[in-house]
């Protein structure tokens, strides 16, 4: 064997060892980095030598071109489906029917009956599948289908993760099918759906449609972009033997490197089985995925083949199912509830029915927008859903059951709390250097604090914990307060006296004290607690505290233009214009005048403009924020680098700008801020930023004290568990610099699902490559988290 050939063949044994570690024994053996190298180093060798590339060598997950049909496979071993068992009586009687096709003695009142010993395994909601390998390798995947025909979905299968592509270890049959369910995990399920929705795209209803999806693509590079993972409960076709039991036969199939559930048990009686059953139902909503039931199965293979089958359900096995999450019920009206920001949402009132053990008579509709996806009209019968704590949901409409009189739901013109009114939100994006405003999905009653149900709510948010935490105020004072019109603002707070209070329900001498004692106690706020406790729609905590952190004083946040907001780490346009107009609105300065004034409320923690923003702020991002068309991160730093100052920029002669950039681009920047408005923001945000204390100038002094200093990174594929943009927030932030192609000063490309050419090219330079997952960990070396 040539050289190459030999470390080929060490590299897919290593890499095919780590997988087994990491996704059958969930035992990550080194870390994510150290599997990407090598991984890169095989993908460059098998890129040097094609002739060296087979099917099972872990580079080969996705390959081949799209199907414009699935073939037809037939299972020599029919696919079989389950009984349901539906309370414990059902499984008692199981139980029984078991030990009587087995002749085991019965038991009588005083027990004593011989017990059966049952395998435990959790019903994953997926989809069937069969998985053949034949000598170790995997040949064939196929759906269920009608049980004895299903669909040749190989190409898909492969490149699901966790599917080994060759067996581990030795002694396997020639022949093996493996048999389990393909699902998706609720965080992959949730992450995809988030996708989907940014990019326009259908949204799945649940983790098992979008898994059912995922699989039913004709294009394998769709799927290998789903995040699925397979589990094996059972066999198929098997030329050889297995271990006589149903648990030893799925504890061979993973030391063979077959995934199989953390959750398989062995249980001796039916007892053991309802304690299986009620412990898993506990920790349902733990579980990363979702469960429908639990399967017993008879463990010893042999009884299994005394009790036989009927029909298409085996007398051996039963599925004990869960109360179901979803129901149907009548829409009977849509109601209309204001929010602390005005929001006026939708809510469903729903003719009372049972879901998972809990009367349901509303459920949320989230906005109108939701409202228009679902279609669904008032009198419509609907699916619900409650899992766990959550709000029971409209998931969708049984557009069948339409009875001839439904109508459709339509958001008032006017506050039904307080008559102002009703106005859809306007999002602004701009791109390419013009602002577009578009619909956005939630409308909002103009009343502001005029409107009692704002009001009401903005003052409990304003006293609650995290905010400016005034202990004793509960809502049901607050609405009595607002109510007898005693406060009409957060700042009459401030004003309330013994008097006043004690008159409230439920005062009396000490509680009135301990009132006003906590509310004078409250006038001493950080910054962060104070932005927070102002509710501006789509400030949470998180982002009030890096407004606090970056900005570092009150008056900085008051003026900060949208883009400049957009600098701060997590802060998009749509949050800062949010930010920006909310302060902008007067009656909003009234209330912080007078919280600041008459209130005497004193903000702790100002201060100076942070590095970590002087760092982000640099001329050649401000360029790049500013969008102009053909002006990518790249260009904007050969701009800032060539002339220094926005007004070198502005005043660059035609020479100049060709030297730094392509005459297309250059004349992209000059055409840009041939228009007046354009200059004039570019102006007004950079005098901003000097404002606060920036100097372009110090940019460099500043990012060389950061860890990821003189560093470029480029970003690539599709994150999961952050955006682009906070990506490179992120990096930017640590005094890496994010660029848009990779070269041979690539520092490190971070990789996602359906990364292309750059990735290609990162492995041809022998740049380092990330995934997520181990870019995740690189930040949180340096102390940032997600
Ligand atoms: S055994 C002969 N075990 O449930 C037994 N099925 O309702 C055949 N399923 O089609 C199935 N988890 O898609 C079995 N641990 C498990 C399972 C399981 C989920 C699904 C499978 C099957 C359906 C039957």
């Amino acid at each position: 064997m040539s050289d190459a050939a030999q470390r080929i063949s060490a590299l897919r044994n290593e890499l095919d060892a780590h997988n087994y570690r990491y996704y059958v024994l969930d035992e990550p053996s080194i870390p994510d980095a150290e599997y990407d190298r090598l991984f890169r180093e095989l993908q460059a060798l098998e890129a040097a030598h094609p002739e060296l590339v087979t099917p099972e060598s872990s580079t080969q997950r996705v390959g081949g071109e799209a199907l414009s049909a699935f073939g037809e496979v037939r299972h020599e071993v029919p696919m079989l489906s389950l009984g349901n068992a539906f309370d414990d009586n059902d499984l008692l009687d199981f139980d029984r029917r078991v030990r009587e096709g087995l002749n085991l003695p019965g038991g009588d009142l005083f027990g004593g009956g011989a017990e059966v010993a049952y395998s435990c395994e959790p019903k994953l909601d997926g989809l069937a599948v069969s998985l053949r390998y034949e000598n170790g390798q995997l040949v064939r995947g196929a759906t269920r289908g009608d049980g004895s025909t299903g669909e040749d979905i190989s190409s898909n299968v492969r490149t699901i993760r966790n599917v080994p592509l060759r067996l581990q270890g030795e002694g396997w049959p020639q022949v093996l099918e493996v048999r389990g369910e393909v699902y998706m995990p609720k965080a992959g399920f949730e992450a995809l759906n988030a996708r989907q929705a940014e990019g326009g795209g259908k949204t799945f209803a649940n983790p098992r449609n979008a898994a059912a999806g995922s699989l039913r693509q004709l294009d394998p590079k769709i799927t290998a972009s789903r995040p699925l993972e397979f589990c094996c409960y059972g066999v198929g076709q098997v030329s050889g033997e297995l271990p006589a039991t149903q648990v030893g036969m799925l504890e061979q199939l993973k030391v063979w490197g077959i995934p199989i559930s953390r959750e398989l048990k062995l249980a001796k009686g039916v007892e053991a089985c309802l304690e299986y059953y009620r412990d898993i139902g506990q920790r349902r909503m733990e579980l990363p995925y979702d469960i429908d039931g639990v399967v017993f199965k008879v463990n010893t293979i042999e009884d299994q083949q005394q009790l036989g089958f009927r029909a298409r359900t085996p007398h051996w096995a039963i599925a004990h199912k869960f109360p179901a999450q979803e129901e149907l019920t009548e829409l009977l009206a849509v109601e209309f509830q204001v929010g602390r920001t005005g929001a006026v949402t939708p809510v469903a009132r729903l003719k009372p029915v049972k879901v998972a053990g809990v009367m349901v008579a509303n459920a949320s509709l989230h906005n109108m927008d939701e409202v228009a996806r679902l279609g669904v009209m008032i009198g419509d019968t609907v699916i619900i859903r409650r899992a766990g704590d959550v709000i029971p949901q409209v998931m969708a409409v049984v557009p069948e059951r339409r009875p001839a009189d439904a109508r459709p739901v339509h958001i008032p013109e006017q506050c039904p709390v307080c008559g102002s009114a009703v106005e859809r939100t306007q999002l602004v994006k701009r791109s390419k250097g013009k602002a577009s405003v578009s619909e956005g999905s939630v409308y909002r009653c103009v009343g502001r604090l005029s409107c009692q149900a704002q009001l009401k709510q903005a003052i409990i948010h304003f006293v609650s914990r995290r905010a400016m935490d005034i202990e004793g105020l509960g809502d049901k004072t607050i609405e009595q307060l607002v109510d007898e019109q005693l406060i009409a603002s957060p700042a009459d707070l401030y004003r309330l006296t013994f008097e006043q209070i004690i008159g409230l329900e439920g005062f009396a001498e000490v509680s009135s004290n301990k009132l006003l004692a906590a509310i004078e106690d409250s006038k001493r706020p950080t910054l962060a607690r104070f932005i927070y406790a102002l509710g501006i729609p789509d400030v949470g905590e998180e982002t009030a505290k890096v407004l606090a952190r970056s900005l570092a004083s009150l008056a900085r946040v008051r003026q900060a233009l949208p883009e400049v907001l957009t600098y701060l780490p997590d802060i998009g346009l749509e949050v800062a214009h949010e930010i920006h107009s909310f302060f902008g609105d007067a009656h909003n300065q009234r209330v912080i005048e007078a919280l600041l004034g008459e209130s005497g409320l004193q903000l702790q923690e100002e201060g100076e403009l942070s590095a970590e923003f002087s760092a982000i702020a640099t001329l050649g991002g401000m360029l790049d924020k500013l969008n102009i068309p053909s002006v990518g991160p790249g260009a904007a730093q050969k701009l800032a680098e060539r002339f220094v100052s926005l007004q070198g920029v502005l005043g660059g002669d035609w020479l100049d700008m060709r030297q730094a950039l392509p005459e297309k681009q250059a004349k992209a920047v000059r055409e840009f801020f041939d228009n007046p408005d354009n200059a004039q923001r570019a102006r007004a945000i950079e005098e901003q930023l000097r404002d606060f204390g920036m100097h372009w100038e110090s940019e460099k002094k500043v990012a060389e004290g950061l860890p990821l200093a003189g560093q470029t990174w480029v970003l690539t594929g599709t994150l999961e568990l952050m955006s682009r943009d906070q990506a490179k927030a992120k990096l930017e932030s640590l005094g890496a610099k994010v660029a848009g192609s990779v070269s041979a000063k690539t520092h490190c490309v971070v990789a996602g699902p359906g990364a292309g050419s750059k990735l290609a090219k990162a492995s041809e330079l022998g740049v380092r490559v990330l995934d997520e997952q181990a870019f995740i960990a690189c930040l949180a070396d340096y102390g940032v988290s997600l």
